[in-house]
């Protein structure tokens, strides 16, 4: 056959298998067939060489115009077989745009640092305000100075962490008012929050870590009024304004008088029942009218200056409040409990 027939039917063979390939893989076997090293196109330009001298030149052109074309069908094929592929697989993946998208986790506070900054809110809001102590006290700010000499009987029942000579994990929140008024003169008006420890045997109601927020109102004029005002108005503000309150007397090395806050049984309304243990009342916090030895120990005149001071457990209150019977769960940190609190 001719030569330039010859390439004419091939090239025409080539076009007609480049449009049949059904898979970008079938395309690349009919590249190959005809424009690989050892392909049929190359074979004819191969033996152009061969060509009679006055064919070559017409026939050399209608090689190269063959082969470029055949190029550009095999591209326009395989850009037709790729978006066909594309399209194909998004159909498969069949994704369903109108599903519910998936929520990251979003954590919560914490009920006990809920109903710390719970507390916080109330105090803040009639002028207080908060400041830290370390963790790590002095024995003299955590006892001396708060009017517990060592030995006193009621350094025992705050059996303690001694961290190294003459410091201890504070039992409870009470050296923050130490450092505040030693810190400035009066008036004060401070809450401090904290975590405290002590060497107990954990129980329903005692963990060896737990938190507490103080409270010390100091001017001249501090009554004991004033005391049974703020506290009974915190303790509506927490509880609700139908809880009633009493202040039964107790003992406090730095405070006296020295009085416990009740609030009307939150389970029973004050008739009695498990909660309160038939009493109808449920014991909130510690507090009294700031010590004498106290304000000589940070260097306040206690002829002149009068002022209370109130101190409460954070699980205490959470557990009343939430209806906690056990306070272990506030330390599980079970995720079907914490949940619950999660707003
Ligand atoms: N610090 C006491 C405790 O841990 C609580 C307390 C009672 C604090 C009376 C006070 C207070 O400031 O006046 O049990």
């Amino acid at each position: 056959m001719d030569p330039s027939d010859e390439a004419r039917q091939l090239e025409n063979t080539a076009k007609e298998e480049v449009l049949s390939a059904k898979s970008l893989e079938d395309l690349e076997a009919v590249r190959v067939k005809y424009l690989g090293r050892k392909g049929l196109l190359t074979g004819l330009l191969r033996k152009l060489g061969e060509a009679k001298p006055e064919e070559r030149k017409e026939l050399g052109k209608l090689l190269n115009v063959a082969k470029s074309a055949l190029t550009a069908d095999i591209d326009a094929r395989k850009a037709a077989l790729k978006g066909a592929r594309d399209e194909r697989s998004l159909l498969e993946e069949s994704l369903d745009i109108t599903l519910p998208g998936r929520t990251s986790a979003i954590g919560g506070l914490h009920p006990t640092i809920k109903m710390m900054r719970e507390i916080m809110e109330v105090f803040l809001g009639m002028g207080f305000t908060s400041v830290e102590g370390p963790e790590i006290e002095t024995e003299y700010n955590n006892f001396d100075a708060l009017n517990t000499p060592d030995w006193h009987p009621s350094r025992d029942e705050q059996d303690s962490f001694y961290v190294a000579d003459g410091f201890v994990l504070r039992t409870h929140t009470s050296p923050g008012q130490i450092r505040v008024m030693k810190s400035q003169p009066p008036p004060v008006r401070v809450i401090v929050p904290g975590r405290c420890h002590r060497r107990d045997t954990p129980d329903a109601s005692h963990v060896i870590s737990f938190y507490q927020v103080e409270g010390l109102y100091v001017d001249y004029e501090v009554s004991m009024a004033d005391l049974k005002g703020t506290l009974a108005a915190f303790a509506r503000e927490i509880f609700g304004t139908e809880t009633r309150v009493r202040f039964r007397p107790h003992f406090f090395p730095f405070t006296e008088p020295s009085a416990e806050l009740d609030i009307s049984c939150l389970v029973c309304g004050g008739g009695g029942c498990r909660l309160c243990k038939d009493s109808g009342w449920v014991e909130v916090l510690g507090c009294g009218m700031v010590h004498p030895s106290v304000f000589r120990h940070v260097g306040y005149d206690p002829r002149g200056v009068t002022g209370f001071a109130f101190g409460m457990g954070v699980e205490r209150l959470a557990m009343l409040k939430y209806g906690i019977e056990n306070m272990k769960v506030l330390y599980d940190n079970d995720l079907r409990f914490l949940r619950q609190f999660r707003t």
